[in-house]
């Protein structure tokens, strides 16, 4: 057993910590509360949180924790003194402070897939909303025939490219770590470059993690080589668009659309842009029952394989 210090003389049950700022549906907690109970720990639950100090008193006994993009950063970790896991419920864990996590000698771990579909869907839903014109009673166009360019083919750009084909999309890709040949084999054209993704699509769907290498990359230049009428959709960070130089090209072309999941900071300067703009105002791209309960559960059988068997599979930090 991790750490040894729960012998079966100890009664005192492993406790884990469900904190979510935006909540997961009701069945997903109950899912995983199920798992969790089921291999004889205990569950907390901290949901709506506005203050990080909830947060900190709320990890001070726990012995596992899952979040979703909820930030874990050096102060909480230290809060967490019983602390060995982290399962991030969702595929990006840039939310997570991996070095700090490793040097308090917390596990961290992600449920890469699980909500994937969730994300998907509402990019295609997205779509559908932007090019009939926000459903404001004008005639708007069609998707089919058009050229969607998924810029990273992981698991949501793999489902964006399934559910654009199925609405008659032409779906090219582009995957900096993704060969083209794994790209080709899913009915998608293998784009060479990240530049002629952005030269040849109608709509570019962003499924880019925040990395230092991503942050700010699709910049003006960038995405002044897009095609007139363009649609750049983000369902990703909003980390990754230089959003200043997003806003001068918006300025220069009106004929650019920005739509995302993520409301960028300058939120306020992007709603100059009618009828060209659209943000949600939560990000709700896995704000599913479904994505929830897959994620949920994921991250709870992940927890118990680590505590119970020290399962290291899906472990982000080294
Ligand atoms: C993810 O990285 O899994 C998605 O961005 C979903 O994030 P959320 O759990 O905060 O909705």
């Amino acid at each position: 057993m991790v750490n040894g210090q729960y012998s079966m003389f100890n009664v005192k049950k492993m406790k884990v910590l469900i904190a979510t700022e935006k909540p997961f549906a009701a069945a997903a907690v109950s899912g995983i509360k199920e798992v969790i109970e089921g291999a004889g720990y205990e569950v907390a639950l901290l949901e709506k949180y506005t203050e990080k100090s909830q947060l900190l008193s709320a990890v001070a006994d726990a012995d596992a924790l899952i979040i979703r993009s909820d930030k874990v950063d050096a102060e909480v970790l230290d809060a967490a003194k019983q602390l060995k896991i982290v399962v991030r419920a969702g595929a990006g864990y840039d939310n997570v402070d991996l070095e700090a996590a490793t040097a308090h000698k917390v596990v961290v771990m992600n449920t890469p897939g699980q909500n994937a579909n969730a994300v998907a869907e509402l990019v295609l839903g997205l779509l559908v909303y932007t090019v009939r014109n926000f459903y404001n009673g004008k005639s708007g166009s069609e998707l089919m025939g058009k050229t969607l360019g998924i810029l990273a083919f992981g698991n949501v750009g793999r489902n964006v490219a399934r559910i654009a084909q199925g609405f008659g999309m032409k779906v090219m890709a582009y995957d900096a770590y993704c060969p083209a040949e794994a790209i080709e084999q899913a009915g998608v054209k293998a784009a060479a470059s990240q530049a002629e993704l952005f030269k040849e699509a109608d709509i570019v769907s962003l499924h880019i993690p925040a990395t230092a290498e991503t942050k700010q990359s699709i910049n003006k230049a960038l995405c002044s080589t897009m095609k007139k009428g363009a649609i750049l959709i983000n369902t990703a960070r909003k980390e990754v668009i230089d959003e200043a130089g997003l806003i001068a090209l918006m300025k220069e072309r009106e004929d650019l659309k920005y739509i995302t999941d993520i409301m960028p900071d300058a939120d306020a300067e992007f709603k100059q842009f009618e009828g060209r703009y659209f943000s949600t105002p939560k990000k709700m791209g896995a704000q599913t029952s479904e994505a929830n309960t897959n994620a949920g559960i994921a991250a709870a059988k992940q927890i118990v394989g680590y505590l119970k068997d020290g399962i290291t599979k899906f472990q982000v930090n080294k």
